[in-house]
């Protein structure tokens, strides 16, 4: 179980609050990005680890790829080995440490020079400034290039039971032995008890291949059957998956899930039938 920490609260105070009851709760990975707030997500992080002297109990994972300014909103995509090499320097310094447990490009296309992407990656790992890499990427394409030609050892993808999508890939990255981060186990939260609500403020339009109507329908028969968190995590805990990586950005949400985690070998209720079977459909080739 891993914390995503995307959407931590951008006050210090506030976002130590949810790190220190991860870690209480028994959390030891940490996921962010150079994105996430424009290297702000990294350093609360690295801020915190430093002040509760916390550095070696902690995987932390980062990523790359997004060329960002601190003057506009511009952000330019930049896989190439320079951007990488660079990058990686700021983000240590930001997280205060002096290696990386995990690097992954944040992203990629087809059409990108992989090789030097993953040249940069290797130089990376032999170099010492990271310990593994991966890609995040929901393209199948990207995917079998880097699970074809790299030394990667994990693939992160949003994986829950709405975008079930991941289930198609699953066994082929197994075959290469590399392992899947489940992100957005609770589908940014409308795989909680309040999914309404979470309907209501973010999902008018639905979502996937949901209109809002299928999915208030769907969540409800789901949630008449066990609580949707429990469903959601003993879902992806009958997958192949290494981690899950959960996010939240209060503490009542990190303890509420958690609970709802800490139930979830209690129950045996599977819920998935409820959900449509869904596929990618682009970037396959
Ligand atoms: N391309 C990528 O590499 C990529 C993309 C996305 C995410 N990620 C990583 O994966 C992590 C998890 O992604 P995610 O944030 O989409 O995952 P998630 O765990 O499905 O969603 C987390 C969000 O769901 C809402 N939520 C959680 N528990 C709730 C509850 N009990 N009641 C109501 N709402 C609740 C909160 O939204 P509100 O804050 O709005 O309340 C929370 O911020 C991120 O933090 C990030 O580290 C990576």
């Amino acid at each position: 179980m891993g914390l995503g920490c995307m959407n931590l609260p951008h006050r210090y105070n506030d976002a130590a609050l949810i790190m220190n009851t991860a870690i209480d709760q028994g959390i030891n990975y940490f996921d962010t990005a150079d994105l996430y707030d424009k290297g702000k997500n990294e350093e609360l992080i690295g801020k915190f680890l430093k002040e509760h002297n916390k550095r070696s109990d902690i995987i932390i994972a980062s990523k790359v790829g997004n060329a960002f300014n601190y003057e506009d909103d511009d952000v330019k995509w930049d896989p190439s080995r320079a951007h990488i090499l660079s990058s990686v320097k700021e983000s240590l310094r930001r997280l205060g440490t002096d290696y990386l447990d995990l690097y992954m490009l944040h992203g990629g296309m087809i059409e990108d020079n992989k090789d030097e992407t993953i040249d940069a990656f290797n130089t990376l790992k032999r170099d010492g400034l990271i310990r593994t890499y991966g890609i995040s990427s929901i393209r199948p394409n990207v995917i079998d290039y880097y699970l074809n030609h790299s030394d990667i050892d994990v693939v992160m993808m949003q994986f829950n039971m709405i975008d079930n999508r991941p289930e198609m890939l699953t066994e082929a990255i197994a075959a290469h032995d590399v392992k899947i981060l489940a992100r957005g186990p609770v589908m940014k939260g409308l795989l909680t008890d309040n999914y309404a609500e979470v309907i209501d403020r973010k999902f008018k339009d639905g979502v996937m291949d949901y209109s809002r109507e299928e999915l208030t329908e769907t969540l409800t028969k789901a949630a008449q059957d066990a609580p949707l968190t429990e469903s959601a995590i003993r879902y992806l805990l009958n997958q192949p998956v290494a981690s899950i990586v959960s996010g939240a950005s209060s503490v009542d949400q990190l303890t509420t899930n958690l609970a709802h985690y800490e139930q979830v070998s209690n129950s045996k209720t599977t819920t998935r039938d409820h959900f449509k079977d869904l596929d990618y459909k682009d970037h396959l080739s």
